[in-house]
């Protein structure tokens, strides 16, 4: 700890490996399985990937880096473990604004996410249904949905937002579920939680992925996730790869931050932030591979959004040898990945809250997921009946967005890219130089690239990302 923390947690990770798994999951999630996939195979490939890659070097693993350190040397939640460093460093506490902004930013990420983490809940009801019929009808190895024609496979997403009660209860679910490990505390909740699910992740990942290379269109998958088309690089190309890159890696939100105050004093953090933005990147790519076998080989087009996992794969696994029960494991697998990102979304405000205002971890839990939960109603209800409310009606690039796409908006193009750009500014160019090398636990060339990174790549990358997330029209000039 800081000289000069006044507060602190007493709460702490049991080994390396179990932040290492909680850090992974908060990185591995919604994100990884469908945005990066259908960004990379739409906007240049093989280019595309390396651009991403790029990002994630340069700006993604510097930004981890910095996070988890600013929480390990402030000991507390995001807002105070910036003051604990900004005052260690003898300069204003003020800097705790961004502490703030991260806090905020995970509070309501997890309105959204945790719809659509229901919707995912609500599919594996539907494959569970189908597998345990197909069991019945003594064929557990047929496809999934059997008789169903594609118009109603891909119907029943919209039939889902106009279920206000069914869209709902899947969200509380998903919530109940969140808050009930968040309440747990890091050691027997969180960290349990992440060293059961993320090895069950991993598993179904690679099972799943080998048979997908069997059965389905390996070779198409391959050729669309991976030939360069440099073409395709536009600028705003570019900026989503970055935007993708900072909420894949889950910076800007807390989590990293207020997961490295449970770090114990003798891990090295560098390594260890390689470690997160591999793992991270790597199922990324891999999530690739499973997807596109499938969807290829049953001649549908990779198109983008949620479309692709609720309703192109289905159909995929209609068409798939033992689709009914490879549907069902695919959406307990994007189960478990929405969980241990959700969990930590929740821990950065809870922590903050259990902090501020005394309370226990559990009511503290409950009080702050009750809170999330009630605005992500408002997020279930903007995809039907409220689709016509809005939040930010005088702000034109929100003018035109339900609930939802603000709020998805507001946080991805506004909220993470300025406390990324503050993160970097304060570990790059104010806090002690002393107290920000020594938790790194790099030394040498890879200390000084991580300095040259942090001070200059990532500000001015991450501000033009703000930039040009707050002036969408700069990007669509220099794109000519
Ligand atoms: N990284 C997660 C994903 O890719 O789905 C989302 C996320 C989790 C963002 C946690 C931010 C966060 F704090």
């Amino acid at each position: 700890m800081v000289a000069g923390a006044q507060t602190g947690t007493t709460e702490g990770w049991s080994s390396r490996t179990a932040f290492v798994l909680a850090a992974v999951g908060a990185a591995v999630g919604l994100g990884n399985l469908w945005r990066f996939p259908t960004l990379a195979g739409e906007s240049g490939g093989g280019a595309f990937v390396a651009v991403y890659v790029g990002c994630v070097i340069l700006i993604g693993l510097p930004l981890v880096l910095s996070e988890i350190l600013i929480g390990r040397a402030g000991r507390s939640d995001a807002v105070d473990s910036v003051r604990n460093v900004a005052k260690a460093s003898g300069i204003s506490e003020k800097w705790q604004i961004f502490g703030w902004f991260e806090i905020i930013a995970a509070f309501f990420i997890l309105t959204f996410y945790s719809v659509v983490a229901g919707w995912v809940i609500y599919y594996i009801g539907v494959m569970l249904g189908d597998f345990f019929s197909a069991l019945g009808a003594g064929e557990p190895l047929r496809g999934a949905l059997a008789g169903e024609t594609s118009e109603q496979i891909t119907g029943r997403m919209g039939a889902l937002f106009e279920n206000v009660p069914m869209l709902v209860a899947m969200h509380t679910l998903f919530m109940l579920i969140t808050i009930g490990i968040v309440a747990q505390g890091v050691t027997d909740g969180i960290e349990k939680a992440a060293m059961f699910l993320m090895p069950a992740f991993f598993v179904l990942l690679v099972l799943i992925t080998i048979y997908g290379a069997f059965t389905g269109d390996f070779g198409r998958a391959v050729e669309f996730l991976f030939t360069p088309d440099f073409s395709k690089l536009t600028p705003p190309v570019i900026n989503e790869a970055l935007g993708q890159a900072l909420f894949s890696m889950s910076l800007g939100s807390a989590a990293l931050m207020t997961y490295g105050a449970y770090v114990s004093r003798d891990t090295k953090l560098g390594p260890t932030a390689g470690m997160i933005g591999f793992a991270d990147t790597g199922v990324a790519i891999i999530a690739g591979l499973m997807i596109f076998p499938i969807v290829f080989a049953a001649g549908l087009d990779p198109a983008g959004g949620p479309t692709l996992v609720f309703q192109s794969l289905p159909i995929a696994f209609q068409n798939m040898p033992a689709g009914s029960l490879i549907g069902l494991l695919f959406f307990v697998l994007v189960f478990f990945a929405a969980l241990t990102s959700s969990i930590s979304l929740l821990e950065g405000p809870t922590a903050w809250a259990k902090e501020a205002f005394g309370w226990s971890r559990s009511k503290t839990a409950w009080i702050v997921g009750l809170c999330i939960y009630v605005v992500g109603i408002a997020c279930a209800l903007s995809l039907s009946i409220w689709s016509d409310v809005r939040l930010l009606p005088f702000w034109d690039i929100f003018a035109d967005q339900n609930i939802f796409d603000t709020i998805d908006g507001f946080t991805g193009k506004i909220l993470l890219p300025t406390s990324a750009f503050l993160t970097a500014i304060f570990v790059g160019w104010r806090a002690d130089r002393k107290l920000v090398d020594a938790e790194t636990g790099l030394q040498g060339g890879t200390l000084a690239a991580f300095r040259f990174l942090v001070a200059w790549v990532c500000p001015i990358a991450v501000g033009l990302i703000l930039l040009f997330g707050i002036f969408p029209e700069l990007l669509t000039a220099i794109s000519g």
